[in-house]
């Protein structure tokens, strides 16, 4: 005998009926608009990318999770776990015809052969805002701004969450101050990146896999004390560059108007290679959940895939962590939007004026749900208070005869009469 099916999808994949694709759509929506907001073109590209173009052999994380095959003809292929590489590709591809700076945003969705925990799925979708071309930190604060007014959209109060923002260029400035050369700082920042996901005992480990010795080691942990950018300004030289775009980037940020929600914070460093300056990621003040977002700055990324050197700044933001955190603070159903009409009947003989009445408000532009059979009034109107229907018009045979219904508004039951002719 054949097992039976299961029902569910395959382990981390995911369904979305209609009450999660109203939060989808909650978070899809705010997420164009602020691209579109803030002047940034939409892209798309293939979900299955070649796995050299997202392969780095630098030991982070997303390259051991990506789900990989081979084609009919031994082409070796996979599902992008993120946007950047394929963005970086589609650049490099038209480098000589494009006018930089190019903005450019997409919701892509991405797969991660993930461990599962709270946060974590194996599939999701990400929304990607880059723009490739500018190098001064005017580029990191539009994107800042942007992304605090697609939260703002959803519905997320400004105080509801917190942007850390780090520079790995400080980062470098101060592992060099300590005496640890620079052909060892990508593994460093890989290494640290691990912290409170991994004991502080399996770090070490890393740091001396990489060659690093007991001073430096120690010296690599002390940098994760500091507190306050007076502080590590305090560890580099005088003109540090890296200190000198963070304090810029905050300054710009109160011209925005988000400063009150950017705070500096040495411990982020992010999981990815080819970061270059500042990086950042988003937490819910609380910090009970994951990343909401992260990003950076990574200006060797076009040159190391083949491309003109071009500096380059975005972020990834996914939709499963945001929707936690708003269920959270706004309510479960804080997403769903009562709007349209809904139209039901007591007896065969009224389905024609139903129909006739429900096209005619669909082609005043209405949204309206017709039921399609007899109901009684009772059934159709459990049915429609569990609707999104804002309103509700039944019609019997009395309502036929009087050439007119009543329209029933389903939260503060107001009536008001509706001709049916
Ligand atoms: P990332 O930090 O790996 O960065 O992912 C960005 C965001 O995607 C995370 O903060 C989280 O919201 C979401 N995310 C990632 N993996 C998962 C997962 N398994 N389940 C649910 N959500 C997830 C990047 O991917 C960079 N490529 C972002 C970027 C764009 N940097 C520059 N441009």
């Amino acid at each position: 005998m054949t097992e039976p099916l299961s029902f569910e999808p395959p382990r981390g994949m995911r369904d979305f009926y209609p009450e999660d694709m109203v939060w989808r759509n909650r978070v899809f929506d705010a997420w164009r608009q602020a691209s579109v907001s803030f002047g940034f073109q939409p892209y798309d590209a293939c979900v299955v990318e070649n796995l050299a173009l997202l392969q780095r052999k630098s030991g982070e994380e997303v390259s051991e999770q990506i789900y990989h095959f081979e084609d009919k003809s031994g082409r070796k292929l996979a599902l992008r776990p993120e946007m950047t590489p394929t963005l970086a590709r589609m650049i490099a591809a038209k480098q000589g015809q494009l006018a930089f700076p190019v903005k450019w945003f997409t919701v892509a969705q991405c797969f991660r052969y993930e461990r599962m925990t709270r946060g974590r799925k194996r599939e999701h979708y990400q929304w990607n805002m880059d723009i490739i071309g500018e190098e001064s930190v005017s580029a990191e604060a539009e994107l800042l701004a942007a992304v605090a007014l697609a939260l703002k959209n959803m519905g997320m109060p400004a105080n509801g969450y917190r942007i850390h923002v780090n520079n790995r260029a400080l980062l470098s400035e101060m592992l060099a101050a300590s005496g640890i050369a620079a052909n060892h700082h990508a593994a460093v920042f890989l290494a640290l990146d691990k912290r409170g996901k991994i004991e502080d005992t399996e770090i070490r480990d890393l740091l001396i896999k990489e060659g690093l010795d007991e001073t430096a080691i120690a010296k690599t942990f002390d940098l994760l004390s500091v507190q306050t950018l007076e502080q590590a300004a305090a560890r580099t030289q005088a003109d540090s560059p890296a200190v000198k775009a963070l304090r810029d980037l905050f300054e710009l940020a109160t011209i925005y108007g988000i400063a009150d929600r950017l705070v500096f914070d040495i411990s982020v460093i992010r999981g990815l290679s080819y970061y270059t300056g500042i990086v950042f990621e988003a937490f819910d003040t609380e910090r009970k959940f994951r990343a909401i977002f992260g990003g950076g700055r990574y200006d060797s990324l076009l040159t190391a895939i083949g491309g003109q050197p071009t500096p380059a700044v975005g972020l990834g933001f996914g939709d499963v962590v945001v929707v936690e955190v708003l269920k959270e603070l706004l309510g479960e159903t804080a997403a769903t939007e009562k709007r349209g009409v809904i139209i039901g009947y007591m007896f065969p003989e009224q389905r024609e004026v139903a129909t006739a009445l429900a096209r005619r408000l669909r082609e005043a532009g209405e949204a309206v749900e017709l039921m399609l059979a007899k109901q009684k009034p009772k059934q159709f109107f459990a049915r429609a208070s569990a609707s999104p229907a804002a309103d509700a018009i039944f019609i019997g045979p009395d309502d036929v005869t009087n050439g007119c219904a009543k329209r029933k508004n389903l939260t503060t039951r107001e009536e008001k009469e509706i001709a049916l002719v």
